[in-house]
């Protein structure tokens, strides 16, 4: 079902309500969660809300959040320590009502190999990987037997493309490998799988419903870390171009991967349609970049939700859902 406001999306109303929104913290992808969150501040005053800017770098946040009788919390926090659950389970602690996934789902998203593991368990098409633990020694022809010689190799618990590299010769995978150490103590190794990125943005509670497919085409050979925050540096397209059978199966996917994991509010499932139409999940963002030119509100505009009325839509899910855990 594709979001329309005029039928199936109620704006709620969220003049007068005081809603702190996190941002910045302490995650590689600090700058980014600044920006969604001058935006979202901005977004909620307009609508009549009264909004304030907490950076969690700075503990004292936890004290404005016992102190001030806010009555939803927004997070704008990408990566460690904002996306994976902590935050969650803070506001869980507080009585917080907040946006998005609650704390297993997020924790579960944020570990690429626990939702791969779900996600295969659920019949989701996922590319062959291989896991890699920091303590055993890398066995590259092993590696290329199974999933090939281009492979895509990503640390389990980062975001934003840290970390990430595609291999295209097995004597690259030694140093990409290492690399993604650097970010964590569990590596995946993914064959690469050619074809069109497509991102699809889910919202809801119960009765989630997906965003139109949006296209991803970066300037550089994948969507790295300066393709997705350069603006001009990679375009998007809605929806995405290819057959309407792999539009309906990213858009399923997407669902059913909101579902698996039990994801709240939103979520967006990053896929890769092959040469042959078959589609591929590689991974869900629960608190997906929130700017006005981010994917998922690039998507909701294309759906008739402009970005205001995302961000009202995403507090009346918070309060909506009180307990999530
Ligand atoms: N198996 C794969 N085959 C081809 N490209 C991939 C594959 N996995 C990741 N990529 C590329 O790397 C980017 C980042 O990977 P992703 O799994 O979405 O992690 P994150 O966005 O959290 O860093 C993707 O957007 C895509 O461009
Ligand atoms: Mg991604």
């Amino acid at each position: 079902m594709i979001a329309r406001k005029d039928d199936s999306v109620r704006i709620p109303s969220i003049a007068g309500l005081d809603i702190a929104v996190l941002m910045g913290g302490v995650s590689v992808e600090r700058d980014v969660s600044l920006h969604t969150g001058e935006q979202v501040v901005s977004a909620l005053n307009g609508s009549g809300a009264a909004a304030t800017a907490l950076d969690t770098a700075d503990l004292g946040f936890i004290d404005a959040l016992r102190h001030n009788r806010f009555d939803a919390v927004f997070i704008c926090l990408h990566g460690r320590l904002g996306e994976d659950g902590t935050v969650q389970g803070l506001l869980e602690l507080l009585g917080l009502p907040y946006v998005g996934s609650g704390v297993l789902a997020s924790a579960l998203a944020m570990d690429k190999v626990m939702s791969k593991q779900l996600f295969e368990m659920h019949g989701l098409r996922t590319a062959e990987h291989v896991v890699l633990r920091r303590d055993v020694p890398v066995d590259v022809q092993d590696i290329t037997a199974a999933l090939g010689p281009k492979t895509v190799v990503k640390p389990a618990g980062e975001g934003s493309a840290v970390g990430v590299s595609i291999v295209h010769d097995p004597s690259e995978l030694p140093a990409a490998v290492a690399g993604a150490f650097q970010h964590d103590r569990i590596v995946l190794v993914e064959r690469f799988v050619a074809g069109t990125e497509v991102t699809v943005g889910v919202l809801g509670n119960d009765e989630p419903f997906a965003l139109p497919t949006l296209e991803i085409v970066p300037d550089h050979e994948f969507y790295d870390y300066e393709s997705k925050y350069t603006p001009g540096m990679s375009r998007h397209i809605i929806p995405a171009r290819v057959s309407s059978e792999s539009r309906d199966e990213c858009s399923s996917l997407a669902l059913d991967a909101h579902r698996v994991l039990g994801c709240r509010g939103m979520s967006r499932a990053d896929t890769i349609v092959a040469e042959d139409g078959a589609v591929y999940l590689l991974e869900v963002n629960t608190i997906p970049g929130m700017t006005a030119t981010s994917l998922l509100p690039d998507a909701a505009r294309a759906a008739g939700i402009e970005f205001p009325d995302l961000c009202a839509l995403l507090v009346g899910y918070a309060l909506e859902d009180r307990r999530k855990n």
